[in-house]
């Protein structure tokens, strides 16, 4: 595979660091790797391959030769630079907010919709919400079998989705720290919070609309109905999620665990009784999703409810962004 030339914007962040890391785990073909942050970060340096990478700012001659950018810097930097660069990259992933619901963006988790990957005719691909990447891995495979009509989903979400301040906070308050910078708008330590992202005018919260139309999107399908409530728990890293999904056609247990059973990126772990069902500490540092507490839901004529919990640092960011790239690659091949 050709070696290429790579920028990741938000390299000292937790999902930059994070993706740097996969990159090298994944023996991702790297040619020259260029690190940006902001301004307060410049010239520090992180850890590649064994050596140090120098980090640099963010201007337009960093993206000249890019074959791939990786943007995981917030919404703002992203909603700025990438219309200001991308005609210098080959390829951009975004891991922002900012362009998935672009009609011509494709938003792509691979094992799921791979196939949008050069269908839009855009050089620009959207990473989902990591609330949304988890759970489309375990609607996709369920949807064409049985047709998915309703899904109601409440997420329990680590402090690490808000970024390294948010692990900074809970951090903080955990020693007794009670005064210092907060991420949250109350007290995490001993807290769940149905608040992730700012409120709309309906109630909901803007994460919560971003997994009701990031699971349309990407399963294609505009008349599946969610229902979300997203809450912050005190959990370093690993999104957990409980779930009850309705469907058109009659639904047997056992054809649900064989069939995520054998979906790529998906480990069910199911035995109760044993106290075995899918845990943040387990999840942790793993790229698949793990689903586990399957049960018929007896409130619906079909349907059933499952527990989910992935480690939205990799499957809801690095992973599934290296993993869009190396898609790219074998189509650009
Ligand atoms: N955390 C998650 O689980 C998760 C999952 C999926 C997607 N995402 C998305 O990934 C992105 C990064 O999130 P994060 O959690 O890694 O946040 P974070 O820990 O706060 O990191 C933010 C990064 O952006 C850099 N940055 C900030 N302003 C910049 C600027 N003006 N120019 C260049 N770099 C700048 C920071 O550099 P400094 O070192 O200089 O501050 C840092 O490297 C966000 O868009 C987020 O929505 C996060």
């Amino acid at each position: 595979m050709k070696k290429q030339n790579i920028v990741v914007v938000g390299a000292t962040g937790i999902v930059g660091r994070t993706l740097v890391r996969i990159l090298e785990e994944r023996r991702f073909p790297v040619d020259r790797l260029i690190l940006v942050a902001g301004r307060r970060s410049v010239g520090k340096e992180l850890p590649f391959r064994g050596e140090n990478a120098g980090v640099a700012g963010l201007s337009e001659d960093v993206f000249d030769g890019a074959d791939l950018a990786f943007f995981c810097a917030g919404g703002d930097v992203s909603g700025e630079w990438i219309p200001r660069v991308r005609e210098r990259c080959r390829l951009v992933v975004d891991l922002s907010s900012v362009f998935r619901m672009v009609p011509d963006v494709p938003l792509v988790v691979p094992e799921v919709n791979g196939g949008d990957i050069g269908a839009f005719g855009s050089n620009v691909i959207a990473n989902p919400n990591c609330s949304t990447v988890p759970l489309v891995m375990v609607l996709k495979p369920l949807h064409e079998t049985f047709t998915v009509r309703r899904v109601t989903v409440s997420t329990y979400q680590a402090v690490s989705g808000a970024g390294q301040e948010g692990i900074d906070q809970l951090e903080r308050e955990l020693r007794g720290g009670e005064t210092g910078p907060m991420k949250f708008p109350h007290p995490i330590a001993d807290n769940c919070l149905p608040h992730v992202d700012v409120f709309l005018e309906d109630g909901y919260t803007k994460e919560e609309h971003k997994v009701i139309n990031e699971v349309r999107k990407i399963l294609h399908d505009d008349s599946i109905r969610v229902a979300p409530t997203c809450v912050r728990v005190p959990v370093r890293n690993c999104h957990s999620e409980s779930v009850n999904i309705e469907f058109e056609n009659p639904v047997s247990l056992g054809e649900v665990r064989e069939l995520l059973a054998s979906s790529p990126g998906v480990v069910v772990r199911d035995d109760p009784g044993r106290g075995l069902y899918p845990l943040a500490r387990i999840a942790s540092g793993k790229d698949e999703v793990f689903v586990g507490r399957l049960r018929s839901d007896p409130s619906v004529e079909h349907g059933i409810a499952l527990w989910i919990v992935s480690d939205n640092l990799r499957k809801g960011a690095g992973t599934n962004a290296v993993q869009i790239a190396e898609h790219w690659m074998e189509r650009d091949r």
